[in-house]
């Protein structure tokens, strides 16, 4: 979603700021603008597309300052065109905003009393007049900025910069991402680390509330009622090349292929040793999870399938009661709370606005036993929660998660075989099984890329196709859910995903030789089951393409495809199922020729509700 990137340097910062919005682009847009001060004064320049379009304007119009803002807009509040590109001005003023601002009709309705004339259909147009109109009265830029976001309701990060005080920023956030990049002689601000590193590594985390005075090699920061607060200087780990394409087509293609590595990345914690530590998940987590009675897990997206395949995990291998529930409609909905549950928040990215909000919901029940599985250390979610797992997937970029996905099931996985230590449902022999299998993970991942080839031929039969159906059962239902969420997100083939007994109680009817239904079918107890709800589809001339796994005896004819995995993983398999789905999703989508790392509409951080 949105991006800002902001700079106030003794140098042209005009090709950090576009290097900056190039490393946002993973976020999703659909419009790029940047304003900056030289000694003619104020310029703003914007395009609708990519980042690249922007560039090439640069480039023609040869502007360059040492102070500037610059932003990637999602649309939100009016369609996208240049009239409603970021930067917002007012004047001389110049805005970008990544949020939503809730009361901004109100707002709007008041400024054009007091004469502002509005340019765009967008939110943010209020703020840029909001702190033209508070600079006729307060005694500085600051101040100003301050006054008028103590009147905003909603969402923000922004950052500001005005004509007449060239060697200035000022930034503020509420409940959008935003960091401040220091160095001698500059400083910055971005919508995340990835779009700084390229002039610094030394960031600060600003939090709700904070607004910040950005001054060439300085800077200070409030809070919205003026009082000075210091927040921590921490040195980013980000490597610039984990954010680099290397030799891959595509970001998704990278991070299918990565998941070897990220899983090994993410498992090294576990060392050598025969039996797993709870100070894992953090330093009280023993104490905390040896008296929770249930698991309440909420999240979004594909972060939401891994909270579903954990359900079945938990029940069945630590014995607890466990509830799943997608973030945005958990917040609004009444429930019963109980005191002694572990909520368990999943995000890649730790900024999902929804499950950020569903999280304080769950504490204000009073459910203050909180964990958060995330792949973003820095993130907000990880400050909002004493027990942490951080995944180490590295930075992924495609819209469409992947490694992040898998390796949230190995921190799942984790999470059950603690708590079912603590609530002694292992004994040492098993543990030691359960580690070693875990351990393997990232071999038996390595060994399913192998099938690539096999999954780009199915791809060439998909890739007409306008529908399709992903059948599983168990903890395999979740999977067939990520397969068809995959395969809709970037080909854009409506894919539905369902448990195979339920079939023939309706999706059935939508079954003939133009819908391929794909099936998950590992070897495990309800295979048979499975075997029988795929006849009901051959009989109803649905061509079946069926990922099974060793000794499963599912055998090839006629209008049944079967792709063999190369081993049977036990309760782990889930997480092995889910790699060819992913390839089968990437591939489909390259001969269809989309976008695969920007599909259409969609965002990676999605910041807003
Ligand atoms: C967006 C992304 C998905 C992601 C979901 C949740 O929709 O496109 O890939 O699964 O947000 O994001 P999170 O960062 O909370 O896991």
């Amino acid at each position: 979603m949105c991006g800002i990137v902001a700079a106030v340097a003794d140098r042209n910062i005009v090709p950090i700021l576009l290097e900056g919005l190039r490393k946002l682009e993973y976020r999703g847009y659909d419009s790029a603008g940047l304003a900056l001060i030289d000694a003619s004064g104020l310029h703003r320049l914007r395009s609708v597309g990519r980042v690249i379009e922007l560039t090439a304007q640069v480039e023609e119009s040869h502007v360059a300052g040492e102070t500037g803002i610059a932003h990637t807009r999602w649309a939100t509040h009016g369609v996208p065109c240049e009239r409603n590109a970021h930067p917002h001005i007012s004047a001389g003023l110049a805005v970008v905003h990544n949020g939503i601002i809730e009361n901004h009709e109100s707002l709007r309705g008041r400024l054009k009393a007091l004469g502002y004339q509005f340019t765009s259909d967008t939110d943010t147009e209020v703020v840029a007049h909001l702190i033209a109109h508070e600079l006729k009265t307060a005694p500085d830029f600051l101040s100003a900025v301050r006054q008028a976001i103590a009147q905003l309701q909603g969402a923000y990060a922004i950052a500001v910069l005005r004509e007449s005080d060239p060697s200035r920023l000022v930034v503020a956030r509420e409940g959008a991402p935003l960091l401040l990049g220091l160095s001698d002689d500059a400083c910055y601000a971005a919508s995340d680390a990835s779009a700084l590193v390229q002039v610094t590594r030394r960031m600060v985390y600003l939090d709700n509330g904070d607004c910040a005075e950005l001054m060439r090699g300085s800077y200070r920061i409030t809070r919205v009622n003026g009082m000075p607060v210091e927040r921590p200087e921490s040195e980013s780990q980000l490597s610039a090349e984990a954010i680099e394409l290397g030799n891959y087509r595509h970001y998704m293609q990278k991070e299918i292929f990565e998941q070897p590595v990220a899983l090994a990345n993410t498992l090294e914690m576990l060392g050598s040793a025969r039996s797993i530590q709870p100070g894992i998940f953090g330093a009280e987590s023993e104490t905390i999870l040896g008296k929770v009675q249930q698991v309440l897990i909420i999240a979004c997206g594909t972060s939401y399938h891994a909270g579903l395949v954990a359900r079945y995990w938990l029940e069945s291998i630590a014995g607890i009661p466990c509830s799943v529930e997608v973030a945005s409609e958990y917040r609004y909905r009444d429930s019963v709370p109980n005191p002694q549950t572990l909520v368990v928040t999943i995000s890649q990215s730790g900024e999902t606005a929804d499950t950020l909000a569903a999280l304080q919901h769950a504490k204000a029940l009073g459910m203050q036993h909180t964990l958060c599985i995330c792949n973003v250390p820095e993130s907000s979610l990880v400050r909002e929660n004493s027990l942490r797992f951080i995944t180490r997937a590295g930075p992924e970029i495609g819209v469409a998660s992947t490694k992040a996905f898998t390796t949230q099931l190995a921190a799942l996985y984790l999470l059950t075989l603690v708590l079912a230590k603590v609530r002694q449902r292992l004994d040492g022999l098993e543990e030691a099984a359960e580690l070693y299998a875990v351990r393997h993970l990232p071999m038996a991942v390595a060994k399913i890329l192998e099938l690539e080839p096999q999954i780009r031929e199915w791809a060439e039969c998909f890739s007409m196709k306008q529908h399709a159906l992903f059948l599983g059962r168990g903890r395999h239902y979740p999977i067939a859910m990520e397969g068809a969420l995959k395969l809709k997100e970037i080909s854009y083939i409506h894919a539905e995903a369902y448990p195979a007994g339920e079939l023939k109680h309706g999706p059935l009817a939508l079954v003939d030789r133009d819908m391929p239904v794909i099936a998950v079918a590992p070897n495990d107890a309800l295979l048979e089951k499975l075997k029988s709800n795929l006849q009901e589809v051959r009989a109803r001339g649905g061509e079946l393409y069926v990922f099974a796994d060793a000794d499963s005896e599912m055998k090839e004819s006629n209008g049944i495809q079967v792709l063999q995995l190369p081993e049977h993983y036990g309760a782990l398999s889930a997480l092995l199922h889910v790699v060819p789905l992913q390839l089968l999703a990437y591939h489909v989508a390259l001969v269809r020729g989309t976008d695969v790392d920007k599909p259409r509409n969609l965002a990676k951080s999605v910041t807003v509700e």
